[in-house]
């Protein structure tokens, strides 16, 4: 199914800013997950096509390298080794949400945008976030997501009304919000808040737990592209604007931890957590150059999730899902 087809008959010409539905009462268990990673996999295939040699889905990115500089308030929250005090550098991949390579950078599939983020620690080690700019998922859990993809996939043009993705959105909501609203075109992969929806339990240096999720907040704010340019510009203007940006200033980013409340939904990641809660900025990142050969680099870089280091731990079990579903989907794009 081509993407314009999809656009058009199942409603989402843009993926855009979720207001969080608010804070459940209780922090409940959610059930286990059932789909496997091949049918999770399988199942975005489903939505976008194969295309080989390229991401299921944030098919389309650029890499870039820079340096982690920790704030001294980081190692409050979370004794891991990039959260003390010596800068470590990183290896960044901004992309377009969908599992299209040639998809323009303004349709609006290629959006929510995605920032993954590798740090390379002390001692050969890694950790990494994968971020998008949106604050929340359309789905509570890895199977809902399955279901959605699912439901996306059988939804073409030709699919008899009511489609099963009008069914689908019928009974949930928060991902017909996600789908539905229209979301403007940064000016820069630079200019957007990212964020990295899934809960984390982060551990302090004396045992102090603490729930968080991570946001990455860009230092110059964010910037949206008038309307008048956002109609002439190139399909591929945020790749070329990121490289040509780096050679004339670093690109800043502050990675902050917003602080779960008791009975805030740590295993929900369709719920934003309110913006009134307690955040810890954790340290800068600052990109200084693009990757000699972005696409050698994209290729073998694999991003997982749940590559966390001691001091952080997934609290939400997409995490473990994710984490098992990206290495199969980097297999098959390096078979
Ligand atoms: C159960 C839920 C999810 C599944 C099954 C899933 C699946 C995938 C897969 C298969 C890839 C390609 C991995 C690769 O080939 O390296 C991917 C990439 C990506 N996903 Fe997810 N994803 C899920 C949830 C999320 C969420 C919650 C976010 C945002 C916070 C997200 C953001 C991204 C981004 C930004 C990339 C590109 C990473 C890169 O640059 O290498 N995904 N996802």
């Amino acid at each position: 199914m081509k993407v314009s087809e999809l656009r058009k008959h199942a409603a989402i010409s843009a993926v855009a800013v979720f207001v969080g539905a608010g804070v459940a009462a209780a922090q409940e268990k959610a059930a286990p997950t059932s789909s496997t990673p091949e049918q999770m996999v399988e199942a975005i295939n489903g939505v976008f096509g194969k295309h080989p040699g390229f991401r299921a889905v944030h098919a389309k990115g650029v890499v870039l390298e820079g340096v982690f500089t920790p704030n001294p308030a980081a190692a409050s929250v979370s004794k891991a080794v990039h959260l003390q005090k010596t800068p470590v550098p990183v290896t960044i991949r901004f992309s377009d949400f969908a599992g299209v390579p040639t998809i323009p950078d303004t349709d609006g599939m290629a959006r929510p945008h995605g920032l993954a983020i590798k740090f390379h620690l002390p001692g050969g080690g890694e950790t990494d976030i994968v971020a998008h700019s949106f604050n929340g998922f359309p789905v509570a859990t890895t199977d809902e997501f399955r279901a959605l993809l699912l439901a996306l996939a059988a939804s073409g043009p030709d699919a008899p009304k009511p489609t099963p993705l009008d069914a689908f959105l019928g009974t949930h909501p928060i991902a017909k919000t996600f789908l539905t609203t229209p979301k403007p075109l940064p000016v820069s992969y630079a200019t957007l808040p990212y964020y990295g929806v899934n809960s984390f339990k982060f551990t302090n240096a004396k045992g102090d737990v603490a729930y968080v999720r991570y946001q990455f907040l860009p230092a110059g704010g964010t910037q949206i592209m008038p309307a008048d340019q956002a109609a002439k510009a190139d399909a591929d203007y945020l790749g070329k604007e990121i490289r040509d940006r780096v050679t004339h200033e670093p690109v800043k980013l502050e990675m902050v931890a917003q602080i779960a409340k008791s009975g805030d939904k740590i295993e929900d990641p369709s719920i934003a957590w309110p913006d009134s809660r307690r955040t810890v900025d954790l340290g800068t990142i600052e990109i200084t150059k693009a990757a000699a050969d972005s696409a050698a680099a994209e290729k073998s870089l694999l991003f997982l999730p749940g590559a966390v280091t001691a001091g952080i731990d997934a609290a939400d079990p997409m995490i473990d899902a994710r984490s098992a579903a990206y290495p199969l989907d980097f297999s098959r794009r390096n078979p």
